[in-house]
């Protein structure tokens, strides 16, 4: 039998592995969902979500060496093995295991979203449609930037010395399109009667667009950019996790993201008067993110610790969220 509470995780970014943590949370006590999940594209070793080995996943080839982008060889995905083919379906499953543990944990209306990457996130969300949870749209994300890698096939075959074919494929390219966007996975937890009854009962399941009328006439299509320092090789902006947060939660409610990383989620729901639950387990990120943490112009006490005359913002059952000084 789990020990089922949230206080104890409340306001905090729990080091170690999320899925020790999920079910020790109570159930039906988390109002959204918000995660930059691991993408499953052998990014670096926590992206690793699979048992394959038959390539030099993860090590440098010359060409990389000193590149602050593509620094590392992703998994090979022609499709040659059996093995590399079964890559998506152990994301799927992996997504399967956070995903069960996380539905008993939402109250009913409550968003999940989750960013992902164009050729895996599809089987995140069948794992999560799975689990229980409806699909309401998928979002497009705009980066500022995109790393674009398309070598001149010209190039390659002048390189083999089959200088006749080079010619042949004057133009032509290896490799995709710009990657200028990502897709955001927005989900939500289904409720009974109608969605009015569900925000009245639980004040979830409506989409505030006048909190996030900064974003004129918001649509699924959102462009962010980075203004704060980059702390982690998959950070994400603050100002999206921000429109996310402001359009779908009130004050005062709960955020859990268990890959919290450098922890922009925390930051975005401190300083929107959210609280958070997070867990990361690389320690080092754990400490960065508390150390981000510390900069954000308000902190949470403990309703006891409150001062007389201190200005209060919105009401919480655990404690309650106060300005600091200055
Ligand atoms: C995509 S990154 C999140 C980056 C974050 N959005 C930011 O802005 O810094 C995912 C994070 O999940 C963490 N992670 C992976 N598997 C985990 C698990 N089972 N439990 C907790 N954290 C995990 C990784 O260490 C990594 O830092």
């Amino acid at each position: 039998m789990q020990d089922h509470r949230i206080a104890d995780f409340l306001d905090k970014i729990t080091p170690g592995d999320c899925l020790d943590y999920l079910p020790m949370l109570e159930d039906e006590s988390i109002d959204c969902f918000l995660s930059d999940i691991p993408y499953g594209i052998n990014l670096a070793d926590w992206d690793v979500l699979h048992q394959n080995t038959n390539s030099a996943l993860l090590g440098q080839s010359p060409a990389q060496k000193g590149k602050s982008a593509f620094k590392r060889r992703g998994k090979p995905i022609q499709g040659w093995s059996l093995a590399d083919r079964n890559i998506p379906k152990e994301y799927q499953a992996w997504s399967t295991l956070w995903g069960s543990l996380l539905y008993p944990k939402m109250k009913n209306g409550a968003s999940v979203f989750f960013f992902g990457a164009r050729r895996t996130i599809h089987r995140a969300i069948i794992a999560l449609e799975d689990c229980g949870f409806l699909v309401k749209d998928i979002l497009a994300w705009e980066k500022p930037a995109a790393h674009h890698r398309a070598q001149r096939l010209s190039g390659v075959l002048a390189q083999r010395g089959l200088h006749a074919e080079a010619k042949t494929w004057d133009g032509w390219r290896l490799g995709n399109l710009a990657p200028t966007w990502e897709p955001i996975a927005w989900l939500f937890k289904g409720y009974s009667r109608t969605i009015t009854d569900n925000v009245l009962e639980h004040q979830l399941g409506a989409i505030n667009l006048a909190a996030c009328s900064n974003h004129k006439n918001p649509s699924n299509f959102l462009k962010a950019a980075f203004k704060e320092t980059r702390l982690h090789e998959a950070q994400k902006p603050l100002e999206i996790l921000e429109f996310l947060i402001k359009l779908t939660t009130c004050e005062g409610q709960i955020i859990l993201d268990p890959f919290m990383g450098s922890g922009t989620t925390a930051v975005a729901c401190r300083k929107l008067q959210r609280h958070f639950i997070g867990f990361e387990k690389d320690a080092e990120m754990v400490e960065i993110a508390m150390q981000r943490l510390q900069e954000v112009n308000f902190e949470i006490v403990p309703k006891a610790e409150i001062e007389p005359g201190s200005e209060i913002l919105p009401l919480f059952e655990y404690e309650r969220i106060t300005r600091r000084n200055g």
